[in-house]
């Protein structure tokens, strides 16, 4: 039982990671946020590393390293994803500063205080913003920081539809005060928190996946999951643009004391 269970999962899994294949982002997410983060990020030069956990394809770590001096590591738990990220270092030209590898976040390959940066685009959800925060933190070189982007609410209150809906998928959604609170416990300095703009979810996650819906159900005609999938993520956008008022993803900033 449990390996017919495992073999479903490993389908689900295998079909996700073809779905988000075809999209240059896996989350909310634009360059011109990617640059704005970088921008409260000080002292980089060609000799700092950094290390993009949950990388994906890596659509935000290219932008990182043509806007920041230094070495990029993308680490993701996803082989597919990763040899999607070298092809993209390779057509941009970055391939000697930007370097993807498989692996997971919650066991980084990096000696104790050796990165500069520690950068996480919509990732950090997999082991909870806490727990990857201060995970991460003894990798870190004193004085170095962490950016990373997480789901959020923007209100102590909120309908009970979208409620229900965050607290089974992800029940650790917290405010910004919240997760900024949480960075200080966590031994950082919070540098600034932002509200990602709502084009970095519909012109630059939404909008993509019309086409990659498309392609994803003629190559899977038939098949109840991907169909069932499709389903899902059509209804979790219904409810952005429903209820986007109330949550969204914020950046949040901070340095290692
Ligand atoms: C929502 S996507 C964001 C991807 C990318 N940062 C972006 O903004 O487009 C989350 C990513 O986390 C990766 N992931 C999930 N669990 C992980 C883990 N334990 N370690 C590393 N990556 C993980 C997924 O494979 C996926 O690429």
């Amino acid at each position: 039982m449990s390996n017919e269970n495992t073999s479903i999962h490993d389908f689900e899994i295998k079909l996700i990671c073809e779905y988000y294949s075809l999209l240059e982002r896996q989350g909310p997410g634009s360059p011109e946020v990617t640059k704005k983060a970088l921008s409260f990020v000080d002292k980089l030069t060609e000799h700092s590393k950094i290390a993009d956990l949950g990388c994906g394809t890596g659509g935000q770590t290219m932008v990182l390293a043509q806007n920041a001096p230094g070495t990029v590591t993308g680490l993701d738990l996803f082989p597919k994803f990763i040899d999607l990220f070298n092809q993209n270092a390779q057509k941009l030209n970055l391939q000697d500063r930007v370097t993807g590898m498989v692996g997971s976040m919650d066991k980084l390959p990096f000696q104790q205080e050796s990165l500069d940066l520690i950068w996480s685009e919509g990732a950090i959800y997999n082991i909870g913003f806490e727990t990857g925060l201060k995970t991460w933190k003894p990798f870190l070189k004193k004085g170095g920081y962490v950016a990373v982007s997480e789901a959020s609410w923007f209100t102590n209150e909120r309908p009970e539809e979208i409620d229900a809906f965050w607290q089974d998928a992800y029940p650790g959604i917290d405010t910004i005060p919240g997760n900024m609170q949480k960075m200080q416990d966590s031994g950082y300095i919070p540098i600034a928190s932002f509200i990602l703009p709502e084009d970095c979810w519909i012109d630059h996650f939404y909008k993509p996946q019309v086409r990659a819906e498309k392609i994803f159900l003629n190559k899977n005609a038939g098949n109840k999951t991907a169909i069932d999938f499709i389903a899902n993520q059509k209804h979790e956008t219904e409810l952005y643009y429903k209820y986007k008022k109330f949550y969204g993803y914020a950046f949040y900033i901070g340095k290692k004391i």
